[in-house]
């Protein structure tokens, strides 16, 4: 390990960080690291994260604390991680009950069973690989292209 590794709370539990643009969080971290970005708006002009609605600049900020070994409150990355889960949850429920499950098939059913940071689970009746391989598709596009979508 190079003494320019961050510190391991740098990563945090992978994330959607800027759920306007789709920007999760290792791809913002990377950014950082690779390209030496030292402020929001390098990240914003790098990879558009934060060029929305603002609401992940404070998240956007505590990633930059972590990387550089500053203190962030509890309090603050409580906050981060409690707005980060609402909206990406209404951004993957927006997506399939907005426009991907009204064009499946009648009586093609998807439930929303959890969403853990990248990772969001679903269920669909009856299950069809295609169907599976088309909301994954759909889903990376609309949501972010880093989610990771799992089927029970
Ligand atoms: S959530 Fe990042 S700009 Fe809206």
């Amino acid at each position: 390990m190079s003494d320019e590794s961050p510190p391991k709370s740098a990563a945090g539990p992978p994330r959607l960080v800027c759920r306007c643009i789709g920007v999760a969080s290792p791809r913002i971290i990377d950014a950082i690291q690779r390209d030496g970005l030292t402020c929001l708006e390098d990240v914003q002009k790098r990879v558009r994260a934060g060029t929305g609605c603002g609401t992940c600049h404070a998240e956007i900020e505590e990633i930059f604390a972590d990387l550089h070994g500053q203190e962030v409150p509890k309090l603050t990355k409580l906050q981060n991680r409690q707005l980060c889960h609402t909206e990406t949850v209404q951004r993957v429920e927006g997506s399939l009950y907005g426009g991907i499950v009204p064009k499946l098939a009648d009586g093609t059913r998807v439930d929303l069973v959890a969403v853990k940071g990248l990772q969001i689970d679903l269920h669909l009746t009856p299950d069809d690989p295609e169907i599976r391989e088309l909301i994954r598709e759909k889903l990376c596009k609309f949501v972010c292209q880093d989610l990771l979508i799992r089927f029970s």
